[in-house]
């Protein structure tokens, strides 16, 4: 028997069956992540061997070379544990981003960072806002704290950014209980967002007894499509904290690193519920050599925000409603036959990602790939 299949009031005693019973209620009862179907293990269910995963918003190409020579450098000191304090990267960030090194805490990816916040920040009794869709890793951070999440109603699918966080939704939902309101500008896994100067009157409006986790994770995707530079912000509002990552533009998710930006004395209480040595020897390495490399970031953003508007036009051209996304993917509506188009798709090699998870079984969101891989999808897709 699974340990969450039981009643989530058992406890100990008579009606206990496994040990993972004694997990607390609100773990019991938590909903776990559910990650994009890894290569290998289409491979193993379908004997194939050439795929493609257009499933976790990775970036299809790569990492700066540069990133990959540090790296590679790196692994002779495997052996040490990292700095801890993460001083060459967070210095190198402090003087990119024009803030100062205790503003910055790092996180073994931003996932990391959110979890931290809400170790932080979150306690039973206490609250926290996120809308309806927004990505899932704020629920599960929330609840395994014991923590309210309050859920606010995305705006509605027929809206200029349908199923978007709809931020007076978010504004009505607070209380005095509550101490976080998370926000994906944009979002995942819709690919929407909110503009910058409606983000600034609402964070403006948010009391001074919540902090705003503004999560920037697409940040590098985003330019001309009027979205917020929140780091910019942060002097006006000391209860923002800022979480962008590594692992989407920089090509970095395998290495696990992101980076939250806020008051020093929220980074303070960060850096005591972080573990001491969470990013890795060779995380370090990578993430300051790609920080260095612009004119790799720059040309991988250009392919993909190239990319985000043929796809669209293309998939249009099929028939197929796709939401508007600031992200290095797309949201598209298919409608009930979703889980086939899915399956469809998988029997071709392709993996794509279904949202069923969220609550919408009626879409399914695909990662910008290559050109190339692109190209497959749509063949397949228009066959
Ligand atoms: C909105 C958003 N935030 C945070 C993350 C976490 O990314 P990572 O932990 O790799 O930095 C993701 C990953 O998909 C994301 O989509």
């Amino acid at each position: 028997m699974n340990p969450s299949d039981g009643d989530p009031t058992t406890t100990f005693g008579a009606r206990h069956h496994l040990p993972g019973d004694l997990a607390v209620e609100n773990v019991r009862t938590l909903a776990p992540y559910v990650p994009g179907k890894p290569i290998d293990e289409l491979q193993r269910e379908l004997g194939l061997t050439d795929i493609i995963k257009l499933a976790s918003n990775e970036n299809p190409f790569g990492a700066s070379p540069h990133a990959l020579a540090a790296m590679q450098r790196a692994i002779a000191d495997t052996w040490l544990y990292p700095d801890g304090s993460g001083h060459v990267l967070k210095q190198k960030l402090a003087a990119k981003l024009g803030v100062d090194a205790a503003q910055i805490t790092l996180g073994n990816g931003s996932n990391d960072l959110l979890v931290m916040l809400a170790e932080a920040f979150l306690a039973p009794g206490l609250e926290a806002i996120y809308s309806q869709y927004a990505f899932a890793v704020y629920p599960i951070a929330v609840q395994a704290t014991g923590a309210t999440g309050v859920v606010t109603p995305a705006l509605p699918a027929d809206s200029a950014m349908p199923l978007g966080h709809d931020l007076d939704a978010m504004a009505r939902a607070i209380t005095p209980r509550t101490r976080v309101v998370f926000i994906a500008n944009p979002n995942n896994p819709t690919g929407t967002w909110v503009p910058a100067a409606q983000l600034k009157a609402f964070i403006a409006n948010v009391p001074d007894h919540a902090l705003v986790a503004l999560d920037e994770a697409y940040f590098e995707y985003t330019g001309g499509l009027g979205l917020q530079d929140g780091i910019a912000w942060l002097r006006e509002f000391p209860n923002l904290v800022v979480f962008r990552t590594f692992s989407k533009a920089y090509g970095l998710a395998g290495v696990r690193v992101g980076y939250a930006v806020s008051h020093p004395s929220v980074a303070g209480m960060l850096n005591r519920v972080r573990q001491a040595f969470n990013v890795s020897v060779v995380g370090l390495a990578g993430a300051a050599a790609a920080l260095d490399d612009t004119d790799h970031l720059a040309a991988v953003v250009k392919l993909a925000v190239a990319e985000r508007a043929r796809m669209t036009e293309r998939l249009e051209k099929a028939g197929t409603r796709v939401l508007p996304s600031a992200g290095n993917f797309l949201m598209v509506h298919v409608g009930a036959g979703a889980k086939e188009r899915f399956d469809a798709l998988l029997r071709r090699g392709i993996i794509v990602r279904p949202v069923g998870n969220y609550g919408l079984p009626e879409h399914l969101r695909v990662t910008l790939g290559t050109p190339e891989q692109n190209d497959r999808f749509l063949k397949a897709w228009e066959a």
